[in-house]
């Protein structure tokens, strides 16, 4: 079933999100954790903290991995290739949001595998999703042989990205929240919100 690891840890319930940070705190977190859940930035925003969930005219960053911090280009998403994680950055600011809230899912798919609904928020067949499984909120990173699927690796949710994010597997009951996109100027872009709740159901 699923053919790549790049994450696998719990992030717990959604409850908002956390504070935003500067880039080079988020980089030198992951760097020091190497794993969200242990980054210490999934904890609740205080009151009258900006949003941390992606806003339309931010790019991509990579979560993890060579390129950690850089920014995801359209040719950095390839068909056939498991989910990308990434963050979200203010273009203007540098500024890259990490927060369960906030982290995404990217893959690239067939033309044939996005279905009408779905395909006006892709760009050139990129998806994205949140990257937070609504099982019990381990990130999503494995691949199915059927390549509009993405996998959670924790206890096998999948979830149909050619369809809105729709559970084709459980034990997770609810969708993954789309992302739309677009790209500009050679660059992949946040083209509005979340259309969804993000993570697990609260308790
Ligand atoms: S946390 Fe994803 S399947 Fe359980």
């Amino acid at each position: 079933m699923s053919k790549d690891t790049r994450a696998g840890h719990t992030a717990g319930r959604e409850s908002g999100g956390a504070p935003e940070v500067g880039r080079r705190t988020i980089i030198q977190g992951l760097a020091v954790s190497g794993c969200l859940a242990a980054s210490g930035l999934l904890g609740s925003s205080p009151a009258g903290a900006q949003s941390t969930r992606p806003q339309p005219g931010h790019h991509f960053v990579f979560m993890t991995g060579d390129k950690e911090g850089q920014p995801v280009a359209p040719d950095d998403v390839k068909i056939g290739e498991p989910p990308l994680l990434a963050y979200p950055m203010d273009p203007a600011t540098k500024t890259v949001l990490i927060s369960r809230a906030s982290l995404l899912l990217l893959m690239r798919l067939k033309e044939a595998d996005l279905d009408p609904s779905t395909k006006p928020h892709s760009a050139d067949g990129i998806v994205a999703y949140s990257g937070i499984c609504t099982h019990e909120g381990c990130p999503i990173s494995g691949h199915h042989e059927n390549q509009r699927m993405a996998v959670c690796n924790c206890h096998g949710s999948t979830f149909d990205l050619g369809n809105n994010g729709a559970v084709a597997h459980g034990p997770a009951v609810r969708r993954l929240a789309m992302l739309p996109v677009t790209i500009t100027d050679g660059a992949l872009v946040v083209a509005g919100k979340l259309d969804g709740p993000i993570g697990p159901p609260a308790a």
